[in-house]
């Protein structure tokens, strides 16, 4: 997620390599994001948030106490804090800082590596609207932004955050039943990905609901209908809507951790 954040900044062209520096503990992973975006790199955390002006934490949940303890002294109010990692509040990342360092929590998703991600973003207490500002300039060079509460932070996890997995989910589902109806896995795999990009496309760019889009493609008495008609008994709407709500349980249950 973080490499997908450097790739688009390079490609809106608003940031030079230059400005770019990436920590990680591999080194042969900072090799090649040096390469492949010509950015610096340090092995050092230390090192590299000395002198930043902005410092994105984009490690797993688990590693952020450790992150947070080794870089937390050396952070200074004039630097902004911004960090993708889920479940994590901004009063535990504040916790690790100094009085008034401003912090702002995201949640992106991976289509932001092919630049059509959706952000939802939440200032912590000492951020200011500029500091928002800047947060979404870094986000908006790989998709959409939209700002959000705290407190709605487990519901966006569950929607956008996870959101991509569900669609893989129906993916694999619809490869297989190609399969299944003597379809070659290339010309299943083929349907399936196109039919996704393209009713995302149309989702995207109409004004009407999923629902009415939907019923438009769904003739009485005809093949949709007879799908739909064994998805409705199965109740697959209400099995979504209890899943998505095991989303939002668990980033909660994540957040209150002591990480
Ligand atoms: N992936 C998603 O769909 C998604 C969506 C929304 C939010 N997020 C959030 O984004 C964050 C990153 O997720 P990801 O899937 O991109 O994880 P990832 O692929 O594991 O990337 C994190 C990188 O940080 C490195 N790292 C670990 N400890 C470090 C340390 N002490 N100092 C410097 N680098 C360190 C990791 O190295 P090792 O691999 O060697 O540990 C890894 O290369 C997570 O907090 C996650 O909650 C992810």
């Amino acid at each position: 997620m973080g490499e997908a954040l450097v790739a688009g900044l390079i490609r809106s062209g608003h940031w030079k390599p230059s400005q770019i520096t990436v920590c990680d503990v591999r080194p042969e992973q900072l090799a090649q994001l040096q390469l492949r975006y010509k950015i610096r790199a340090s092995a050092d955390n230390r090192w590299a948030v000395r002198d930043a002006d902005i410092i994105l934490l984009a490690v797993k949940p688990q590693h952020m106490k450790h992150v947070l303890g080794e870089l937390g002294p050396i952070i200074r109010q004039k630097q902004l804090v911004l960090s993708i990692a889920a479940g994590i509040p901004t009063r535990l990342i504040k916790k690790f800082l100094a009085e008034d360092v401003p912090v702002v929590r995201i949640m992106p998703n991976t289509p932001a590596l092919v630049g059509l991600g959706m952000a939802a973003l939440s200032r912590g207490r000492s951020a200011t609207s500029a500091h928002e500002s800047l947060a979404r300039s870094i986000l908006e060079t790989v998709g959409d932004v939209l700002t959000v509460t705290e407190s709605q932070m487990d519901a966006v996890t569950a929607v956008s955050g996870s959101g991509p997995a569900y669609v893989f989910y129906v993916a694999q589902a619809r490869t297989e039943a190609g399969a299944q109806l003597r379809l070659a896995a290339e010309v299943a795999d083929q349907l399936v990905r196109q039919t996704i990009k393209g009713t995302g496309a149309l989702l995207a760019q109409s004004h009407e609901e999923a629902e009415t889009l939907r019923q438009k493609v769904t003739s009485p008495g005809g093949t949709t209908e007879a799908a739909l008609k064994i998805m409705e008994k199965a109740k697959v709407r209400a099995i979504f809507l209890k899943a998505l709500r095991s989303a939002a349980n668990r980033s909660r249950e994540l957040s209150q951790q002591p990480h």
